[in-house]
């Protein structure tokens, strides 16, 4: 048991798990993961979460509601904030090669109380997301029967958004993917492979064959002039207004972090690349690559893809459903319109896919270490898979993803998504503090300055995001508590191991 805790009293609510600890829990065969994911499959693994219904759906409603052609400029306020947030995420990833993500980073740093903080918040975030992305799918696979079979959904099963009540098509959609990844990592990576090679097709056929019906005119104003929110007064206005006593509005130099704070979903993901560092065969080497080389290549795809559709048609008509499609049908081109939205209804299934496995991901972990019930970390004999924990969560999000609308939940993940960042950013410091010991093959540049700076960034887009979804994420910390000193403090193995030296 020595050397079990950084924290010399296991009974405190900021007992940590040594990283040495947390590398040998993923070392009893009962709860170990299969090592098969290169340096390449993490890239193609983070490509294939992080384009997705951010660049697809939200850049419309961005461009038409908050911030014009300048959402160009949002994707890369939101890139800068997940670039310093990588550096940081790089360097713990790195260090700590354990299932988990931000979750297992906390542990070994800040303590179990934050640990289980962030793992709560990030199941919020995997779910929704995947929920949301769910849903968008859905809504391009009607689009797509409907304009090429002439065939619609009754509307009753077509979803919230659609005026309808359930979401067949999203909840089938989730139920699949979650057999899928019950088989297996390995088979979900290759089906992950063919499908991003389509999803990347598709932006670049935007961004090639659009350049060419680009017009002038649709850039002026880039940066519309600010005008009053409509209703705008209280729980939709962005924190930071309200909180300043602004005049709550859209457009303007703030509407481009409003609309950051939304399109800030289209990079999430790069993160998730971090929690299949336990599955990574040399992890030290390829998970920074993996994490930097995704977030770079498709920072540089969305800026080009909103420069060259806010150029085809004007901000204020791009459609919110399916700009990208639309911007073409815009300029009488129905071919490429036909095309991408395919493309978009293939390459959904990946994000959803990969933000689903992280999401178990994170839930196995908490349950090896005790915070939840033990039995949902037990792997198959034969896949190697938390199947327990797959299936539970598959079919709740399943459920959910049926019955949800988008844009406010997609609101939510981000809030969720940016504290993690908070949390990670935090964790880098006390870690160089605590353990200046440990190999760092991937160090985070001037720490505490980048850090520091990414928190700082992280809080700002997380105050561009309006009050209500403060309050909404707030119940869900609050639920997140009680759970905790419920159940995880008490059954926590790290608590136990004072009294049975489990390690
Ligand atoms: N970044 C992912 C998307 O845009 C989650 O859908």
């Amino acid at each position: 048991m020595g050397g079990a805790s950084v924290s010399s009293d296991l009974n405190s609510p900021f007992r940590t798990k040594t990283v040495e600890q947390s590398i040998r829990d993923t070392e009893e065969p009962e709860h170990a993961l299969r090592k098969s994911l290169s340096a390449w499959d993490l890239t193609v693994f983070g490509v294939g979460v992080i384009i997705g219904t951010g660049i697809f759906v939200l850049t419309g409603i961005a461009a038409r509601n908050n911030a014009g052609p300048a959402t160009a400029l949002s994707f890369v306020v939101s890139g800068v904030v997940c670039a310093l947030a990588a550096l940081c995420y790089a360097e713990f990833a790195s260090t700590v090669p354990v299932a988990g993500s931000a979750y297992t980073f906390a542990y070994a740093s800040i303590g179990e109380l934050p640990a289980w903080i962030i793992g709560w918040d990030l199941v919020l975030e995997f779910a929704l997301g995947t929920a949301v992305v769910a849903v968008g799918w859905s809504g391009y696979v009607r689009h797509l029967m409907h304009t090429n079979l002439g065939w619609d959904m009754p509307v009753a099963l077509s979803g919230p958004d659609a005026g309808g009540h359930f979401d067949l098509l999203a909840f089938l959609l989730v139920l699949a993917l979650t057999a899928i990844l019950v088989v297996g990592t390995k088979l979900s990576a290759r089906i992950t492979a063919v499908v991003v090679a389509i999803k990347v097709t598709v932006v670049l056929l935007v961004i090639i064959a659009g350049a060419f019906f680009i017009k002038a005119d649709n850039y002026s104003p880039f940066i519309p002039p600010a005008k009053p929110q409509p209703g705008g007064s209280g729980w939709t206005a962005p924190l930071v207004q309200l909180i300043f006593g602004f005049q709550p509005t859209n457009f303007g130099v703030m509407g481009i972090f409003t609309a950051a704070s939304l399109v800030f979903f289209a990079f999430i993901g790069f993160d998730v690349v971090a929690t299949a560092a336990e599955e990574t065969k040399n992890p030290q080497r390829d998970m920074p690559r993996g994490i930097l080389g995704s977030l770079l290549i498709c920072t540089l795809l969305y800026v080009a893809v909103t420069i060259v559709v806010t150029g085809m048609q004007y901000y204020a008509d791009m459609s919110p459903t399916a700009p990208l499609a639309e911007a073409f049908k815009s300029v009488n081109q129905p071919f490429f319109s036909g095309a991408i939205s395919l493309g978009a209804a293939v390459g959904l299934i990946t994000v959803s896919m990969i933000l689903l496995l992280g999401q178990t991901r994170v839930f196995f972990a908490m349950s090896r270490d005790g915070l939840l019930p033990r039995t949902f970390s037990v792997t198959h004999p034969k896949y190697r898979t938390p199947y327990r924990a797959t299936l539970l969560l598959g079919g709740i999000i399943a459920i959910v993803a049926g019955f949800t609308s988008l844009e406010k939940l997609a609101e939510l993940v981000n809030i969720g998504t940016l504290f993690a960042f908070v949390v990670v950013a935090l964790g880098v410091i006390i870690l160089r503090r605590t353990r200046p010991d440990l190999h760092r093959s991937f160090r985070t540049p001037w720490v505490p300055v980048v850090p520091i700076l990414s928190i700082a960034a992280s809080l700002w887009l997380m105050l561009n995001l309006p009050a209500e979804t403060w309050a909404r994420f707030a119940v869900w910390m609050v639920i997140g508590f009680v759970v905790y000193f419920f159940y995880g403090r008490g059954h926590s193995r790290l608590g136990r191991s004072g009294q049975d030296a489990e390690y």
